[in-house]
């Protein structure tokens, strides 16, 4: 049975949480041991009850029951799906299927040929927005502010200007699963925590189109938005101190890291790459810098979930890779596509292969950051058993000096 929490925010707004702890890998790939949550909404005005978004499919039984505990799924009048993505979508046609009348769905234009082909969902009332409409529904008056790209080209978020509220779906987002609903219901401990999993839900989910991040945060300004709460569709809801998650935001959307920290990753079968890293590190950190480990052994696998946070925040990287079969080690491979993929400003890195009678993985390794962020500066390639050349190290760290 899973857990959810119904609240009231304000009079008339209420959140329904689903708090997802059985997802090992979001979206197929990222390790969330600590969770994530789904946030739907729910506005009872005066003869008009909209919902905003719903839970991924596992749950759809308790998202119905998380509805009936505030109105009759009947009165729905409208429901709004900022973003086609299952885990905001998948519980919504279980509830359609349920309803004895079916309310109006306000979605982007890309999104109705998505709700057809994703669920057979093919209504007269599926209503298209555009970016800036206004739906007036008297009492009160909800902008739709298309933000592509964050995450997919068919997301938006609403501004409800009376509850001066942006719903915001993954924009804001975050993983874990808070202990309260709201930023001021939360030590500052916990919120440095919560940033660092809002840092890596935005580079895991986010990370590939950061780019679109300020422009939407620049959109929103130019519509003279004042929010008084954000309400995302992933953790948290922001009364309190809205600044630290835009400000979070802002500082992914530049890149920004820790100068004094370099994160290193390698692989090691038997020993030799992880010989060579130690005695890497070791001068590093006699040189002042904090340096974090992600290696992948006969007894260690990490997480790359985290390997993309500790990268991301990192002034430089080192990476150390052991030749497999004429190639990259595979899990190097793998790794190196995602970093690639999802950092998106410019990473020093010290590259070093390790090799038993030819380096083929050098040029390979060369090749394959080409025209990416990761930039290796200098290379060490090592037979293996022997030690890396002292002097590269130094040139790696005068390279990376500001
Ligand atoms: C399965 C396997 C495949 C290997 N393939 C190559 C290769 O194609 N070329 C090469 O020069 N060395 C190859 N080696 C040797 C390793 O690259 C070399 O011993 C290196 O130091 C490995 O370091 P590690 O034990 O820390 O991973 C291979 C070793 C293993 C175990
Ligand atoms: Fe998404
Ligand atoms: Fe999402």
């Amino acid at each position: 049975m899973a857990s959810y929490r119904v609240a009231k925010i304000m009079e008339d707004l209420y959140v329904l949480r689903l708090d997802d702890v059985q997802t090992k890998f979001f979206e197929g790939i990222w390790e969330i041991p600590e969770g994530i949550t789904y946030n739907s909404y729910l506005l009872t005005l005066p003869g008009k009850t909209i919902l905003f978004d719903g839970w991924k499919k596992d749950y759809s039984d308790d998202f119905i029951e998380a509805i009936k505990s505030i109105v009759d799924i009947d009165d729905i009048d409208i429901v709004v799906l900022h973003h086609m993505e299952p885990d905001h979508t998948g519980s919504v046609p279980v509830l359609l299927s349920k309803m004895r009348r079916q309310p109006t769905i306000y979605v982007h234009p890309m999104a109705r040929s998505m709700l057809a082909s994703f669920y057979g969902l093919k209504s007269s009332k599926i209503m298209p927005v555009k970016d800036k409409d206004v739906l007036d529904l008297g009492d009160e008056k909800i902008t739709f502010i298309h933000t592509p790209w964050l995450h997919w080209p068919e997301t938006m978020i609403s501004y409800l200007e009376k509850h001066r509220t942006l719903i915001t779906c993954d924009v804001f987002g975050s993983y874990s699963v808070p202990k309260g609903i709201f930023d001021d219901e939360l030590g500052e401990k916990d919120i440095q925590e919560y940033l660092y999993y809002a840092r890596k839900y935005m580079v895991t989910v986010i990370g590939y189109y950061r780019n679109h991040i300020v422009p939407a945060l620049n959109k929103i300004g130019t519509l003279g938005i004042k929010p008084s709460l954000i309400a995302p569709g992933h953790g948290l809801i922001w009364r309190k101190n809205l600044d630290r998650i835009i400000e979070a935001y802002k500082d992914f959307a530049e890149g920004r890291y820790d100068s004094s920290k370099i994160t290193m990753i390698y692989t090691s079968m038997y020993g030799f790459v992880e010989k060579a890293m130690g005695k890497i590190k070791d001068y590093l950190e006699d040189n002042g810098y904090k340096v974090i480990v992600h290696k992948y052994t006969d007894k260690d696998r990490p997480s790359i979930s985290e390997i993309l946070v500790d990268a991301d925040t990192s002034k430089a990287l080192v990476i150390g890779i052991s030749n497999y079969e004429a190639s990259l080690h595979p899990h190097m491979d793998h790794v190196l596509n995602i970093l690639a993929k999802k950092i998106k400003s410019l990473k020093p890195v010290l590259l070093v292969t390790v090799y038993g009678w030819g380096d083929a993985a050098k040029t390979l390794a060369k090749k394959k950051l080409e025209n990416t962020t990761l930039n290796p500066v200098e290379y060490i390639s090592l037979k293996a058993g022997t030690d890396p050349e002292i002097e590269i190290i130094k040139d790696f760290l005068e390279k990376i000096k500001e």
